[in-house]
């Protein structure tokens, strides 16, 4: 099957991600992040949010990648009005590839593709200790729009943060 390259940065390539490439995801978000989830959850979120989940791949191994999906409700940016809304479910990038913009490309790409399927928000939960992230949703244009305590299982609270997307 034809690789849908979205974006290049360098060698690394940021292109939407296929069932083989689940493994490997799954491994990232393992070394890199306490928040784990089923198998099964990967490939639903793939099977019904293809054009957002996608991942980083320099010369044939994943480096990283961006899970969301598309929702409808409540915006988080404008009181009282409903919204096509992305939703960062998770994003990870290897540590030995951190600090050279590829978590930068892989959610511009993700907001890119969200706004081609109408949303005109995105939102997402982070730790309130996590500020490598916190900065780096910051520098695109997120906002904090609520804080909820004791989201994470080991009781430590999240952001929730939000930033506008554009075609
Ligand atoms: N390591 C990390 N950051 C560095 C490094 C380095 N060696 N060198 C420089 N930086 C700086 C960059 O200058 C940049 O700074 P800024 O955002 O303040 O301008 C920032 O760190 C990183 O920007 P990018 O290179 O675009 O992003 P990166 O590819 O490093 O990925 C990410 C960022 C995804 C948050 C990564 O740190 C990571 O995988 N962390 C662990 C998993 C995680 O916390 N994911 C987010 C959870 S919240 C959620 O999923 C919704
Ligand atoms: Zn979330």
């Amino acid at each position: 099957m034809q690789k849908a390259v979205i974006s290049r940065l360098g060698e690394y390539e940021i292109r939407t991600c296929e069932k083989e490439d689940i493994p490997p995801v799954i491994e990232i978000n393992m070394r890199t992040l306490p928040e784990h989830y089923s198998d099964y959850f990967y490939y639903e979120i793939l099977s019904e949010h293809p054009d957002t989940f996608l991942v980083a791949e320099l010369r044939g191994v994943l480096v990283g990648y961006i899970m969301c999906r598309i929702e409808y409700g409540f915006s988080q940016l404008k009181r009282l009005s409903l919204a096509r809304k992305g939703h960062v479910v998770s994003v990870a990038v290897e540590e030995e590839h951190r600090g050279k913009g590829i978590g930068t490309a892989l959610i511009q790409a993700a907001h890119a593709e969200m706004a081609k399927k109408t949303a005109t928000e995105c939102y997402l939960e982070v730790r309130v200790s996590n500020k490598p992230a916190i900065s780096l949703y910051e520098r695109l244009g997120y906002k904090v729009t609520s804080r909820v305590d004791a989201y994470y299982r080991d009781g430590e609270g999240a952001l929730v943060m939000a930033a506008k997307v554009e075609r």
